[in-house]
């Protein structure tokens, strides 16, 4: 016999796993481009928090941008060299500039091997998990943004 505590507890747990997992993507919300430029947040997202992006920029499974970019990120030996270093980008590009680079980079290069991190539709060859789903939330595309702002030359 399980105690009937015990199975609210567990699906409890059940159902907070579910919506975390939830939490990892995302149906893509319209947005503006203006030229080069995202300029405003994205649809429900509010300003980034620094710290939180430069946690999901180097996550394998959330931006894993290391696996092409070197960034100021000591504590991880491996950077790729695929993409410029992103060290010092945000002196040499805008906010708007940052955020249209990470939402979807083939607006602006349709050749990029780069992802395009808030897209969930026409995409071609994509895990089923991530059908109809954008890589990165909203929230997070936004974190990553306020991160790469503060990546300023010395
Ligand atoms: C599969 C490789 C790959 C991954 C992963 C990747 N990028 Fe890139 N990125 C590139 C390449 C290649 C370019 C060069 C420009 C182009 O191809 O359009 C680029 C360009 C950029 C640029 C423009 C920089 C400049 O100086 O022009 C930014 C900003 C950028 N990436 C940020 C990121 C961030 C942030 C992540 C993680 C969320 C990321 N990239 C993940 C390959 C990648």
């Amino acid at each position: 016999m399980v105690p009937k505590a015990l199975i609210g507890a567990l699906t409890g747990l059940a159902l907070a796993g579910f919506a975390a997992s939830q939490a990892f993507a995302e149906e893509e919300q319209p947005y503006m481009v203006v030229s080069h430029e995202i300029p405003e947040y994205l649809p429900g997202a509010v300003p980034g928090d620094v710290a939180a992006g430069r946690k999901t920029a180097i996550t394998k499974s959330k931006g894993n941008c290391l696996a092409c970019h070197t960034m100021p990120i000591p504590e991880q030996s491996d950077h790729g060299l695929t993409g410029p270093g992103l060290t010092g980008v945000g002196s040499r590009m805008t906010e708007g500039e940052l955020r249209l680079r990470i939402v979807n980079p083939k607006i602006v290069n349709s050749e990029t091997m780069m992802p395009a991190f808030y897209k969930s539709k026409g995409l071609h060859r994509v895990l089923k998990k991530f059908e109809g789903k954008t890589i990165l939330t909203a929230q997070e595309v936004e974190d990553i943004v306020a991160y790469l702002v503060t990546l300023k030359d010395e």
